[in-house]
């Protein structure tokens, strides 16, 4: 099924579908006049040739080695609150790596751009928004900001009740404001011991986004990765004096910076 949703829509002849995004699916009307717009019919596939060719490809360097997992499907929210408390009576260990990537402020309706995917998945056959019983209080454009930020804190303050202490958490998001400052005030918020850096991963070469003639929203991702820090020797072991300068100059203090101490 994975391999299904994957390749339900994308390029032409590459995917099941005429020309289409891969990330999201156009609504019908307008994806037909497109398509009638440039002359573009549906290629000839021969199905199940092509998932095993997709299958041969993905798994050419071998399945992952990984122990026993579990996936939990539904609300973050409520789905991390219920496991507090509870990881070991459900032979689960404390994980020690948090990895997501939350919705990006205003930018996607998810539910309704996956609405090919979802009507795979048993939804219903339209792209509507108000016949879609999928619609709920997180599947909007997730553009109000008390909102927003409340999911945000919420889900990673829950998530820092499960991971171990000195667990890696790695967040990819929007580096476009007001997600990138609001992400960054939740994630210091729930891990305050924890050292945050920020890593841009900007998108090379022509998506199937630009095609579509809609700017790339990728074109401004950004990796934050937050590790607790490793404690400091301030005071004891300043081995010579340039380390001793190299420090001031590293964390400048009122007298320093009045003219006093190295410079
Ligand atoms: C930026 S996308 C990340 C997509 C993901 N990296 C993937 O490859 O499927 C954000 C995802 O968070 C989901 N989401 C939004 N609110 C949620 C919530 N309260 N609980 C769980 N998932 C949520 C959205 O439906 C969307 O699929």
């Amino acid at each position: 099924m994975a391999f299904l949703l994957i390749h339900l829509h994308g390029k032409r002849a590459d995917s099941l579908s005429n020309q289409m995004r891969q990330t999201k699916a156009m609504a019908p009307k307008y994806a037909v006049k497109w398509w009638k717009a440039r002359n573009l019919k549906p290629p000839k596939i021969q199905p199940v040739e092509f998932l095993k060719r997709k299958i041969r490809w993905r798994y050419a360097r071998g399945i992952p080695k990984s122990r026993a997992g579990k996936a939990y499907l539904g609300d973050s929210t409520s789905v991390l609150a219920s496991l507090k408390g509870k990881l070991t009576g459900r032979g689960l260990r404390r994980p020690s790596l948090l990895l997501t990537s939350p919705p990006y402020f205003g930018i996607t309706n998810y539910h309704y751009d996956q609405w090919l995917r979802l009507w795979l998945l048993g939804g219903p056959p339209t792209d509507h928004r108000r016949s879609n019983p999928y619609n709920g209080k997180n599947r909007g454009k997730f553009a109000n900001r008390e909102t927003y930020q409340h999911l945000l804190t919420t889900v990673f303050q829950r998530a820092s009740k499960l991971l171990k202490p000195d667990g890696v958490v790695y967040v990819r998001t929007d580096r476009r404001e007001p997600t990138l400052a609001m992400t960054k005030l939740a994630l210091r918020a729930a891990f305050p011991k924890h050292r945050l850096q920020r890593v841009n991963r900007p998108i090379e070469g022509n998506t199937q986004t630009k095609l579509f003639g809609n700017g790339d929203p990728r074109k401004g991702e950004v990796d934050l990765v937050l590790a607790r820090q490793k404690p400091r020797r301030l005071t004891r072991g300043w081995p010579t004096l340039e380390a001793a300068r190299r420090f001031w100059v590293a964390h400048p203090c009122e007298l320093c910076k009045g003219g006093a101490g190295f410079r």
